[in-house]
């Protein structure tokens, strides 16, 4: 008989559940896809399951990243289901969800290769960028043991104001620093500075007679991390420090110098990334607003479309960031986030710090495990 198939225009509409995975040490290690990887993205994909990657990696813009990902996964990723370590800092530039305005203040940007991060940074909307490379550049003698030639080629002139000091309002590690003597000879500089000036010393920190309460409360920049991993699962088979190895670098030399003038805590920090609340909360508007795109393109009855997101199944590495991240957020559509440990990065064996809802050899265990459980 001459049936015929309907073939559906439309994808089906997306279930009332997604993944969030994390990419060192589930899907790559370095650029190689990890067994399975591929495959588990693909055929989430040809379900219409929706899915967002959200790494504590990061130093290049989205669409560079997801370019280099697609290739790498063999699997089409887009920006709307990609979130990195800085992504979230785009709420610095006009400071929303209560965060400070940084978009005109003059800001000092650590990480990444070249100029690669300011390039973001300058994406974002941040238009008064510094790097170090800058700052070696117009004082050489900052740093006795800098190797200038290092830096001429990426280094901008600093053009501030006649007559007014150089102010740093701010200091955002992008990505992880290559020259963590040269960053740390700035940043602690600048955390010892009179209102963020740089070159100079407040007489408040330098006055070891004052009540700690006393310690940076004449303006010195504020540290923005973006990613706060000790560890992460690069393509050697041992943990690498991660940009959380600099703080505690940085929080360790600033501490030996500032002595018992800081606070119990140290210097101002601001923490974003895995297993922050507001790279958790940030993710999620992502995922919705990427799984509303698939609703709105699929097909099937307006009534027998899910339309609230039940679970998000996060598939970890790091039960430090991954792990602790999902099962501590609080969701503010009522979401839950399931947390799955595989075993192919930082957690190798043994009872982890932090408990998952479940723990895997691998991320095709992790995402049959979630199907299972997503009846
Ligand atoms: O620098 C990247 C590292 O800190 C961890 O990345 O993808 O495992 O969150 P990821
Ligand atoms: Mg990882």
């Amino acid at each position: 008989s001459s049936r015929s198939f309907h073939i559906p225009s439309k994808p089906p509409p997306p279930p009332n559940f997604a993944f969030a995975f994390d990419i060192d040490g589930v899907l790559l290690r370095g650029s190689t896809p990890l067994p399975g990887a591929s495959r588990s993205l693909r055929y989430l994909q040809d379900n219409g399951i929706p899915f967002i990657l959200l790494t504590n990696g990061g130093g290049k813009t989205e669409a560079q990243r997801v370019s280099d990902l697609s290739r790498h996964l063999n699997v089409p990723i887009d920006v709307d289901m990609f979130v990195q370590s800085h992504t979230p800092f785009k709420q610095l530039v006009n400071g929303d969800e209560g965060f400070p305005r940084l978009k005109d203040e003059c800001i000092l940007v650590l990480g990444g290769q070249g100029n690669e991060c300011r390039d973001v940074a300058e994406g974002y909307g941040f238009t008064q960028v510094l790097t170090p490379a800058d700052i070696i550049t117009a004082y050489p003698a900052l740093w006795p043991l800098a190797n200038h030639s290092l830096y001429t080629a990426h280094a901008r002139p600093i053009l501030h104001k006649l007559g007014r000091p150089l102010r740093i309002a701010a200091i955002l590690v992008f990505h992880d620093p290559r020259d963590w003597a040269l960053d740390i000879q700035i940043v602690t500089d600048l955390l010892l500075s009179e209102n963020g000036v740089l070159g100079t010393v407040s007489p408040q920190n330098g006055n070891p007679t004052l009540p700690n309460d006393g310690w940076q409360q004449d303006g010195q920049p504020t540290v923005y991390f973006s990613n706060p991993d000790v560890v992460w699962a690069s393509e050697y088979h041992m943990d690498r420090l991660g940009q959380g190895a600099f703080l505690q670098a940085l929080a360790g030399t600033f501490n030996a110098i500032a002595g018992r003038r800081t606070k119990p805590g140290g210097f101002e920090r601001i923490l974003f990334g895995k297993p922050t609340a507001k790279t958790f909360v940030f993710a999620e508007r992502k995922l919705e607003a990427h799984r509303q795109t698939l609703l709105a393109s699929s097909g099937g009855e307006e009534k027998t479309r899910p339309s609230k997101l039940e679970n998000v199944y996060m598939i970890g590495d790091n039960p430090a960031s991954d792990i602790l991240g999902a099962n501590k957020h609080q969701s503010p559509s009522g979401t839950t986030w399931p947390s799955i440990l595989v075993k192919t990065g930082v957690f190798k064996s043994g009872m982890p710090e932090y408990v998952p809802n479940a723990m895997v050899p691998d991320v095709t265990a992790a995402v049959s495990w979630a199907l299972k459980e997503s009846g």
